[in-house]
């Protein structure tokens, strides 16, 4: 194979590497750049310490108190770079409707002139006194039919690490990428080039970022930004916006979902993809723990965030998840609300953004009851109780983040590195509502639960930049995540259950769900957590025909009697303010719900407006 060297920089091709397209398209980039090195990832341990002692010395990240939390580190973003960046997320499609009126678009040419080609493109240069690092990864199990291989060219070596965690990456992704195999190509900067004898900062970025996918030729372009899913480019630029581009013209689904198996004491196991916004619980619901009085339920998780499913032979949809990690909000999180996630927590983690204790480990707001009485911000500030009542200042930054190996969760299912996937049964979608919405209600039909889902609003959270607890309508949980028009992505759901209904095979059942409805003083009124598993003991009652309910306006809820309440004291009451829909409230929802249908009119599927009509007449009836 030809192994080009670029004037003055040698591009370290490694032996094991055949794939002459990769190679050129990696020079190509480290000459648009000017990367000042470039480095090929293997994946190995020895290259994960080797970064992380760089990163330490660098001033990115610290080493944690190994006593403590063993082979783990602390690393505090800009204070400007701690979200994704939805208003700077464009979908580059040829034509505008393609992406639709959910996302941003700018014409490919005209971002390409932007980035890449004009005489003043933000990439020209970007990598100066920079080392690319050319990073591998398969989204899924290395080899499943259900995967797909992308490369990553970043000059974050905070990326590399946190790529090599959330994705199957190095020396296997190649493997299976052989000399001719189709890869995604992906290209990150933290747009912030190295003059000569210039000194870095700790974490650096660019005040302007974009963060760009084009999805006829299936590339990602992300500048300015080190943070998450802006700069993990596998996570929601590949495994959601490209993906979903990919599962539209090919018949399969990238959603926005964690996969949990479910196993009741009979042994018999079932699987569940469940969407919910950024921030409401998807990790937790996960991992959950079945409350006392559940003995030999087992909840095991196979992911906390993406799926992808596609249609098998025999009719029914399997799933992977694509990561290999797990990236998720630490505030809130604990013994109570998730003890598996604490217990994967315990060694092997890069915190970002959490604050740091004394004795060198991390905290964060919701980890104890009683906060430590000294702390270190997330910003490197002293803090302290008394500092936080007069100021509000927050420890630990509302999106701080752990990023952990799935192999560290002690409830991880045998099958969630399995490349066939798992057989999903039912669907969950829920938002985060105050009112309004119920507790549970099991769809009708694929079309109602379609509606379900494509009308879903939710309160919005500090995973995006400037989220502040509005009500905003997140169709599928996938708003900031659908690489198309959002109209087609729900006729593409449609059709889907049309197909699966033609094999023969069973329509997985369809549930929408709310935690989160609170009462008049304010707080919220369901336990959540643990005890969301008598919700889903009452959706497998459902699938297997046994467990009863009551027909409201827009599907089946379970009376008080249809849940199980032993271990839990919950009265009728506060059932009914949880499951009980309201009328006047139903009608400002059905019009917020055609609000959202008129500016997806371009292709809005017929099915929807007309189970709207059907829900606003049992309403009136
Ligand atoms: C995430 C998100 O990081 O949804 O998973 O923001
Ligand atoms: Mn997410």
């Amino acid at each position: 194979m030809n192994r080009p060297v670029l004037e003055g920089l040698r591009l370290n091709v490694p032996a094991y590497v055949h794939h002459a397209r990769l190679v050129a398209w990696v020079a190509e980039v480290a000459a648009l750049t000017e990367a000042a090195d470039v480095c090929w990832c293997d994946g190995s341990a020895a290259e994960y310490e080797r970064l992380c002692g760089q990163l330490v010395a660098a001033g990115t990240m610290m080493k944690l108190n190994p006593e403590l939390r063993p082979n783990s580190y602390l690393a505090r973003s800009d204070a400007g770079d701690v979200a994704r960046v939805e208003d700077r997320t464009f979908i580059c499609s040829q034509r505008k409707e393609d992406a639709g009126p959910t996302n941003n678009w700018m014409a490919p040419d005209e971002m390409r002139s932007l980035l890449q080609t004009g005489e003043e493109a933000l990439f020209r240069g970007t990598m100066k006194g920079r080392t690319l690092y050319v990073v591998p990864f398969s989204m899924g199990p290395l080899g499943s039919h259900i995967s797909h291989i992308g490369v990553e060219l970043t000059d974050s070596p905070y990326v590399v690490i946190s790529m090599r965690t959330m994705t199957r990456m190095g020396r296997g992704a190649l493997e299976v990428l052989g000399s001719e195999g189709a890869f995604v190509p992906c290209v990150h900067t933290v747009g912030a080039p190295l003059q000569p004898g210039q000194k870095d900062v700790a974490w650096p970025c660019n005040a302007t970022k974009y963060i760009v996918h084009y999805p006829e030729t299936r590339e990602i372009w992300s500048y300015g930004s080190g943070y998450g899913g802006n700069a993990l480019l596998g996570k929601k630029c590949f495994a959601l916006r490209i993906a979903s581009t990919m599962g539209r013209d090919h018949g399969w689904l990238a959603e926005h979902m964690l996969i949990l198996g479910v196993t009741s004491p009979a042994g018999k196991k079932y699987h569940v993809a469940a969407a919910f916004p950024s921030a409401c619980g998807k990790t937790n619901f996960s991992m959950l723990v079945p409350p006392a009085g559940y003995t030999g339920w087992k909840v095991t998780t196979i992911g906390d965030d993406i799926a992808w499913i596609k249609p098998h032979d025999d009719g029914r949809l399997y799933a992977i998840n694509p990561e290999a990690g797990y990236f998720g909000v630490a505030p809130g999180t604990n013994d109570h609300t998730n003890p598996n996630c604490m217990a994967s927590l315990k060694r092997d983690v890069v915190f970002t953004n959490v604050a740091l204790t004394d004795d060198g480990d991390v905290w964060w707001e919701g980890m104890t009851e009683t906060p430590p009485a000294h702390l270190v911000d997330w910003q490197g500030r002293d803090w302290t109780p008394a500092i936080a009542k007069e100021t509000g200042a927050k420890a630990a930054h509302p999106n701080s983040r752990f990023t952990v190996a799935a192999t560290n969760n002690p409830v991880l299912d045998p099958e969630w590195d399995n490349p066939a996937g798992v057989a999903i049964d039912a669907f969950i979608f829920g938002g985060r509502r105050s009112t309004t919405v119920p507790l549970v209600t099991e769809a009708r039909s694929w079309a109602d639960g379609v509606y379900m889902a494509a009308t879903m609003g939710s309160e919005t959270t500090a995973a995006m930049a400037g989220g502040n607890g509005a009500v905003r309508r997140d169709p599928f949980a996938m708003l900031p995540f659908t690489g198309y028009n959002m109209a087609d992505y729900f006729q593409h759901w449609l059709d889907l259950g049309q197909r699966i209904a033609a094999s023969g095979a069973r329509q997985p059942g369809i549930y929408c769900v709310n935690w989160f409805r609170k009462g008049a003083d304010g707080k919220f009124v369901w336990p959540g957590y643990g005890e969301n598993m008598r919700v889903l003991e009452w959706m497998i009652g459902r699938l297997e025909g046994r467990a009863g309910g009551a027909d409201n306006v827009f599907g089946t809820s379970p009376r008080y009697e249809d849940l199980r309440w032993d271990g839990l004291a919950f009265s009728r009451d506060q059932y009914a303010s949880v499951i009980g829909i309201d009328r006047a409230a139903w009608q400002q929802e059905l019009a917020l719900h055609a609000e959202l249908f008129k500016t997806l009119e371009y292709h809005l599927p017929a099915e929807l407006p007309a189970v709207r009509a059907r829900i606003e007449e049992r309403l009136g009836a």
